[in-house]
C-alpha cells in the first residue's frame, strides 16, 4: 500500500464516522508565538480543543504536514525524520475513548489489514501526585477489541523494568504516556492543555530485538525501549485537562486528539522498519542514487548520507512550498541549516555539488496530488535551493582556503579556530573536523574540538535561543490581546490608507505583534499616528468581539475582510468571522479568522506602533505593542 493509499483510506474511514475532512494546515503557523513551526496535527487545533468552535464542527479529521526542526541530528536511523505527515482524527468534546478505542483497531486491522499479533498497545498508569487516575477504561477497550478476534491481550505492568511477561498492553508513567505540546505535566506552562494517551506500536519481529549487544544489555526488550522491534505508530491523546498554577483541571470539554506517522504506519504495512523504504522515497531515493552512482543499503555510512540527504531535501521543499525561503533567522535558518547539511552529507558521499534539483524535484512530482501548492510553486522551490546549494559551495571553498591558511601558519588547529571559521564564513564545524583529517592528516581530537566549539556556540547563542522557547506560557492572555489587536490595526490601515490593504503575514509573540501588509510606501508620520489613534479610539470605546458561523458570499457582503482563501478558516463552505463591535449595530472591524480573541476591547490597553519598516517589494511590516 502506498502512503496515498493510506492516506485517502485513513481519511475515508474517519468521513465515514461523521468527520469532516480537512486540508493540512501550513508548516508555519500564523498567530502562534509558542513555536516557530508546526510540529503535530494538535498544533494548529489548539484553540478547538479548548473549547473555540471549530467552524467545521466537532470531528475532524485530517493528514497534517509537520516539521521538527529539534530531531535533525537525529535523522540517520531508519526512523527519523524531521518533516512528516501526522494522520489526525479529532473529537473537540463529541466522542471519547469508547468510540476512539474501537475505531483505531478497525483501522489497523481491517482497513490496513495489520495483523493483531503484531499490534502492541500502552496505557496511562495514573499519578496521585497530580490526581490523575489510571486509565484502566481505555485497557480494557482494547482488551476487548483484541478479544474479538481471538487474540489474547493481558495487561502488565512495570515492563521497562521486568519485561513484557507475555503481556500485550502495558502501563506507563507520564514519561511515556502523557501527551501535552510541552511534554510532561512539570514541563506544561499554565494554561496548556493536555491528558493521558494510549499508544499502538507495531512489532517487527523478535529477530530485530538488539539486546544482546549494545546499550540495551542490560534491560528486558518492552515496547517503549528502542532497541528497534518495536516502533511506535500512533497515539491516542485523551485532551481533557487544562495545567493551572498548582495541577490540573478538567477542560470545560472531553477531547481526542489521535496522531499517526504517516510514513510509520507505511512501514508497518511494508513490514520493514527502515522508513526510507517507504514509497514517498522510491523516486527521490532513485534520483540520488543515479547522481551519486552510490546504491542506498550497500554500505552503512552512505546509508546514513543518504537518509539525511532524503529527509531534509523532503523537508526544504515542504517548507519553501509554504513560503519559508532560506536565511539566518526564524524559520529560514532552519531551511538554510537542512539544505546545507544535505549538501555536506552528499560531500561525503563524493558528489560536490549540484544534488538537490533532481531530488526536490523527485518530492514535488510524488507530492502533486495530496500538495498541489509544491507544484504550483515548482520554479521557486527549484531555484531557491539551487541558489542555497551554489552559496553553500562558496562558502565550503573559502573555508578550505582559510582551514588551509590556519594550517600553514603551523601552531596547530583549535576549536577556537573552528569556531571563528563558523563565525565569519558560516564554515560548519563537521566541514572543518573534517577536512584537518581528510586533506591535511592533522590527528586532532575531535571531542575536545567539537566541546571548546559548543561553548562559544552555546556564549553566542544564549540570546537567540530565547526566542525560539519563550512566549508558551503567556499564551493565552497576552497574544490573545495582540491578536485582536492586530484585527483592529488592519482595519485601521485599511481606513487611513485604502482597500488595497490586506494582510500578507501575521505573527505574534507575547511582546509584540508583527503585521505585515501591502502598500507601495513608507507610511508619513501622520498616516502612523492616525491609525494608532484609530485603534486606540476603538479600544476606549469597549466594543465587544464575538464570532459567528457563515459563508463566504455572506461575509464577503457584510464587509468581512482577511485571508478568505485561507482553507484553514474555511472548511466545507463554514466560515468564522469575528465582529468587534456589534453585528447588526455598530462595528468597527469584521474579520474572517479561526480567534481566539479578546471578548472586549477595553482589556487591550494603549496601543503603540513602535516600527514600520519595508518587509519585501510593495509590502510593509509594523511591530506593535499594547501596555
Ligand atoms: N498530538 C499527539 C502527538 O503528536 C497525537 O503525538
Amino acid at each position: 500500500m502506498t502512503v496515498n493509499e493510506i492516506r485517502s483510506k485513513y481519511l475515508a474511514f474517519f468521513q465515514s464516522k461523521g468527520h469532516i475532512i480537512l486540508p493540512s494546515a501550513a508548516l508555519i503557523p500564523e498567530n502562534d508565538p509558542s513555536t516557530l513551526f508546526t510540529g503535530s496535527g494538535m498544533q494548529p487545533m489548539v484553540p478547538f480543543l479548548l473549547g473555540e468552535q471549530h467552524p467545521a464542527g466537532k470531528r475532524l479529521v485530517d493528514s497534517q504536514k509537520c516539521f521538527r526542526s529539534q530531531d535533525i541530528e537525529e535523522v540517520g536511523d531508519n526512523r527519523h525524520t524531521t518533516f512528516f505527515e501526522m494522520l489526525g482524527n479529532w473529537s473537540l468534546g463529541d466522542y471519547f475513548k469508547q468510540e476512539q478505542i474501537p475505531w483505531m483497531f478497525e483501522f489497523l486491522t481491517k482497513e490496513l489489514s495489520l495483523d493483531a499479533n503484531r499490534l502492541y498497545i500502552t496505557f496511562f498508569k495514573g499519578n496521585d501526585q497530580l490526581n490523575i487516575p489510571r486509565d484502566d477504561e481505555s485497557a480494557q477497550l482494547w482488551q476487548k477489541s483484541f478479544a474479538d478476534l481471538g487474540v489474547e491481550a493481558n495487561i502488565v505492568d512495570n515492563a521497562e523494568a521486568e519485561g513484557m511477561r507475555n503481556g500485550r498492553i502495558f502501563s506507563y508513567s507520564e514519561n511515556k504516556n502523557w501527551w501535552s505540546r510541552a511534554g510532561v505535566p512539570d514541563n506544561m506552562p499554565v494554561g496548556e492543555p493536555g491528558g493521558p494517551d494510549t499508544e499502538m506500536f507495531w512489532d517487527f519481529g523478535v529477530e530485530r530485538e538488539l539486546h544482546e549487544s549494545s546499550i540495551w544489555k542490560d534491560q528486558p526488550c518492552h515496547v517503549n525501549c528502542d532497541c528497534g522491534r518495536f516502533m511506535e505508530i500512533g497515539n491516542n491523546v485523551f485532551m481533557q485537562y487544562q495545567k493551572t498554577v498548582d495541577g490540573f483541571n478538567a477542560l470545560s470539554q472531553k477531547n481526542v486528539d489521535f496522531g499517526g506517522g504517516l510514513e510509520r504506519v507505511a512501514s508497518a504495512v511494508n513490514g520493514d522498519p527502515d522508513m526510507f523504504l517507504v514509497d514517498a522515497f522510491t523516486s527521490a531515493r532513485l534520483a540520488l542514487e543515479s547522481s551519486t552512482g552510490k546504491k542506498y543499503g550497500a554500505d552503512e555510512t552512505d546509508t546514513y548520507a543518504f537518509r539525511v540527504i532524503l529527509d531534509h531535501i523532503r523537508a526544504a521543499t515542504f517548507l519553501i512550498g509554504d513560503g519559508v525561503l532560506p536565511g539566518n533567522k526564524d524559520q529560514g535558518y532552519f531551511v538554510r541549516r537542512l539544505l546545507r547539511r544535505a549538501v555536506r552529507f552528499a560531500r561525503k558521499l563524493g558528489v560536490a555539488n549540484a544534488i538537490v534539483r533532481s531530488v526536490s524535484e523527485a518530492y514535488i512530482e510524488m507530492y502533486k496530488v495530496a500538495y498541489p501548492n509544491l507544484y504550483e510553486k515548482r520554479e521557486v522551490i527549484l531555484d531557491a535551493i539551487e541558489t542555497e546549494e551554489t552559496k553553500f559551495a562558496k562558502t565550503v571553498e573559502q573555508g578550505l582556503r582559510e582551514v588551509k591558511k590556519i594550517v600553514d601558519r603551523g601552531n596547530g588547529v583549535t576549536g577556537t579556530d573552528a569556531f571563528n571559521l563558523y563565525q565569519s564564513f558560516g564554515f560548519p564545524l563537521e566541514l572543518t573536523t573534517e577536512e584537518l583529517q581528510r586533506s591535511h592528516d592533522l590527528k586532532i581530537d575531535a571531542d575536545q574540538f567539537a566541546v571548546d566549539f559548543k561553548k562559544h556556540q552555546d556564549l553566542s547563542r544564549a540570546g537567540s535561543e530565547q526566542k525560539f522557547t519563550g512566549g508558551l506560557a503567556d499564551h493565552s492572555e497576552k497574544t490573545t490581546k495582540l491578536h485582536t489587536a492586530t484585527h483592529l490595526l488592519h482595519q485601521a490601515l485599511r481606513t487611513v490608507l485604502g482597500a488595497h490593504v490586506e494582510q500578507k503575514g501575521s505573527n505574534i509573540t507575547p511582546e509584540r505583534l508583527r503585521f505585515d501588509f501591502s502598500h507601495p510606501a513608507k507610511l508619513t508620520s501622520e498616516q502612523i499616528k492616525t491609525v494608532e489613534d484609530l485603534v486606540n479610539q476603538a479600544i476606549k470605546k469597549d466594543y465587544p468581539v464575538n464570532f459567528e458561523l457563515t459563508t463566504v458570499p455572506a461575509a464577503k457582503s457584510a464587509g468581512a475582510i482577511g485571508l478568505f482563501e485561507d482553507t484553514y478558516a474555511n472548511v466545507g463552505g463554514q466560515i468564522k468571522v469575528y465582529t468587534v463591535g456589534t453585528n447588526g449595530g455598530e462595528w468597527f472591524s469584521k474579520e474572517v479568522c479561526g480567534g481566539p480573541h479578546v471578548t472586549h476591547t477595553g482589556v487591550l490597553g494603549q496601543f503603540t506602533i513602535q516600527k514600520e519598516e519595508a518587509s519585501s517589494s510593495g509590502v510593509r511590516r509594523i511591530k506593535a505593542v499594547v501596555k
